[in-house]
């Protein structure tokens, strides 16, 4: 496959950025994304020029460090999957493609493709932890009876892997989806409720100190979110939220 590949270029965070077109040839179907632009930084680097910057570990779905906006979709054109996961036949021969950073003013670009999502990981640390005793005679997890329903509710909300896509695909940058499935992973299991007054208040507290925008239920997140983390956890979350501020 051959293709042209417009790609947003940015030297660091005070840089302007612009998009900067690349042709690349002799692409196979089996590659995956990555790998694509892989072959395209090889060819930079034996040009000499720069290659482009982007986020990438796993390369499998697990990480969520891979944020691409490709032709104006978080993660690219197909759903429940990553950018990692993306595969080149699902394009065809002589496209085009537009590869960009996330766009949220909470994910500042650092450079070219990668942005700034420490201010995920500051959320997390306001609230994402439960307290367990390890002194030696720490009750095993799975001696707690957990409802079936409650479990899985709960390990559908941990499967978030704190990518970004839902603030990406926001058009208010909202960070709701990926907060709610923070809040719900404990929410629903009874070793989460010592600190789940706590932690709902400064989750919310910092996602909103943090300058993500506020939700208004377009639902692009779920759409778009490569784990398929449900909207119900809003909810979820917002009736936390709400008990949580009576309690004080
Ligand atoms: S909720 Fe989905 S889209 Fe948002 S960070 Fe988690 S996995 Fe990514
Ligand atoms: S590189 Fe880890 S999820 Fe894509």
């Amino acid at each position: 496959m051959n293709l042209t590949l417009k790609i947003w270029r940015q030297k660091n965070s005070n840089d302007k950025g612009s998009i900067v077109d690349y042709p690349v040839t002799d692409i196979s179907p089996d590659m995956s994304f990555l790998e694509m632009l892989d072959v395209l930084n090889q060819e930079l680097i034996e040009k000499g020029e720069e290659p482009v910057a982007f986020d990438h570990d796993c390369r499998e779905g697990i990480c969520g460090t891979c944020s691409l906006y490709i032709n104006g979709r978080a993660h690219g054109p197909s759903t429940r999957i990553t950018a990692c996961q993306l595969h080149m036949r699902s394009f065809k021969d002589g496209d085009t493609i537009y590869i960009e950073p996330w766009r949220a003013k909470a994910f500042p670009v650092i450079k070219d493709l990668i942005v700034d999502r420490t201010s995920f990981d500051r959320i997390q640390q306001a609230g994402g932890f439960i307290s367990v005793n390890t002194s030696g005679n720490t009750q095993d997890a799975n001696a707690i009876p957990i409802e079936k329903e409650n479990a899985d509710k709960a390990f559908d909300a941990a499967t978030c892997i704190g990518c970004g896509a839902c603030v990406a695909s926001c058009k208010n940058s909202s960070a709701m989806l990926f907060v709610s499935a923070k809040v719900s992973q404990f929410a629903l299991l009874p070793q989460g409720q010592v600190e789940a007054t706590d932690r709902v208040l400064n989750m919310v507290k910092q996602m909103d100190e943090e300058g993500f925008g506020n939700c208004t239920n377009t639902g692009a997140c779920e759409v778009e979110c490569p784990k398929g983390i449900s909207l119900e956890n809003i909810a979820r979350m917002n009736r936390e939220y709400l008990a949580a501020s009576f309690k004080g």
